[in-house]
């Protein structure tokens, strides 16, 4: 493989890639609603005559192409939007009110289909199965789990597996990664505080959750600032806080969410422990009762296998011009479902950098301002495909 042939290729297809992009930015659909953004994945698969599963984790679309004795290797995008309003200028802006791709998604995807036709214009040069995973629902819906759950991973058995995400903590065109721990495990909490209401001006008659959940908030801060070994990265954030209606009204209740994060699972669950005993006692001690709950799937920790990202390290520094290129990041504590991909078999999650202040693409993913420079995205196609077919070489079948 050519490095300079393949970024030229990618290059080459760009202005179709970015086309891609765009259609896909125009029409944001929430997790497990990505009917338009599947069916534009499964038409362009047709286009370029590449065999697909469908549906698969509802949504989602499993390609394969290639064929021969070697390791089978999958390269993996998410799909889903966010519920933000954007705010942008772009005439590609989102349509649809209330949502946008704040994380980048549809430029996963978009790369992936580039990826997608610059490996079947190398079809022969394959050897072994190579499969795309275009998977629904990353943003809280485990829909990486649910790939898992239906088989993505085998038949044939994949051995490696590689993501790609928009990383705008790091300048364009750069590669961001590490071995290890990458992303946090994640879990989030809801809290309700049951007291007594009545009014406000006999407390004596009350048992207040108001106080109660106030204490509780800041309380639950000493699980990381005096329990945790000051070296081991934890999070605990309360994010919202809700209860009562009236300025002169102690409410029957008040209900706290939040998130937790570490980077090992036993840490995560150490502390989802710690906070139910912490908040039955700080209620407890003051008349009231707390139920805790950590709705959805807990999210393990994204793990780097050390050779994956060796190799993506030095395709990194060829493909994208040079070792300064790329960039040993310590770990985020984002949470991030390619978890479920790495929890199973070898892999390599990293970020392709697109900080670029000339283009106004200086915003945090989530955000209504979030932009991207989108020269990246040839990059990434051909960042795929490099970690695909260098992985065959490398693997034994
Ligand atoms: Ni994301």
């Amino acid at each position: 493989m050519n490095s300079a042939e393949l970024i030229a290729e990618a290059q080459a297809i760009a202005p179709w890639i970015v086309a891609l992009r765009r259609r896909i930015h125009r029409r944001p659909e929430l997790m497990y609603q990505e009917h338009e953004t599947s069916r534009l994945v499964r038409d362009t698969l047709d286009e370029l005559g590449i065999a697909y599963r469908s549906p698969i984790a509802r949504t989602g679309v499993l390609a394969t192409l290639g064929r021969g004795d070697a390791a089978c290797i999958a390269l993996r995008a998410d799909m889903d939007a966010l519920p933000i309003q954007e705010q942008s200028v772009l005439d590609f802006a989102s349509e649809i009110e209330g949502r946008m791709h704040a994380c980048g998604h549809d430029c996963h995807t978009a790369m992936l289909l580039g990826a997608a036709r610059l490996l079947k214009a190398r079809e022969a040069e394959l050897r072994g199965p190579i499969k795309l995973l275009f998977q629904p629902a990353e943003e809280g819906g485990a829909g990486g789990k649910r790939m898992c759950d239906e088989g993505a991973l085998q038949d044939p058995p994949v051995a490696r597996i590689f993501g790609l995400h928009v990383w705008p903590l790091a300048p364009s065109g750069s590669l961001s990664g590490r071995a290890g721990p990458f992303l946090a495990a994640a879990s989030s909490v809801e809290i309700t505080i049951r007291g007594q209401g009545g009014h406000a001006a006999m407390p004596h008659l009350n048992r207040d959750p108001v106080l109660t959940a106030s204490k509780l908030v800041v309380e639950l801060q000493s699980l990381v600032a005096r329990e945790m070994d000051p070296l081991v990265p934890a999070v605990v954030s309360i994010t919202t806080m809700q209860g009562g209606e009236a300025f002169n009204v102690i409410p029957e209740q008040v209900r706290l969410t939040g998130t937790l994060r570490a980077l090992s699972l036993d840490t995560l669950q150490g502390l989802q422990a710690r906070l139910r005993d912490m908040a039955g006692h700080v209620a407890a001690a003051n008349r009231c009762e707390a139920i805790v709950e950590f709705p959805g799937i807990d999210y393990p920790p994204t793990v780097n296998d050390a050779e994956c990202w060796a190799l993506a390290r030095a395709l990194g520094a060829e493909l994208l011009g040079g070792e300064d290129r790329v960039i040993d990041s310590p770990p985020i504590m984002g949470g991030e479902d390619f978890a479920f991909y790495t929890d199973r078999i070898p892999g390599c999650f990293v970020g392709l950098g697109t900080y670029n202040p000339a283009l106004g693409a200086t915003h945090s993913v989530h955000h209504p301002c979030f932009r991207v420079d989108e020269t990246i995205l040839p990059l990434g196609s051909a960042l795929h495909v490099a970690f695909a077919m260098a992985s065959q070489s490398q693997v034994p079948a």
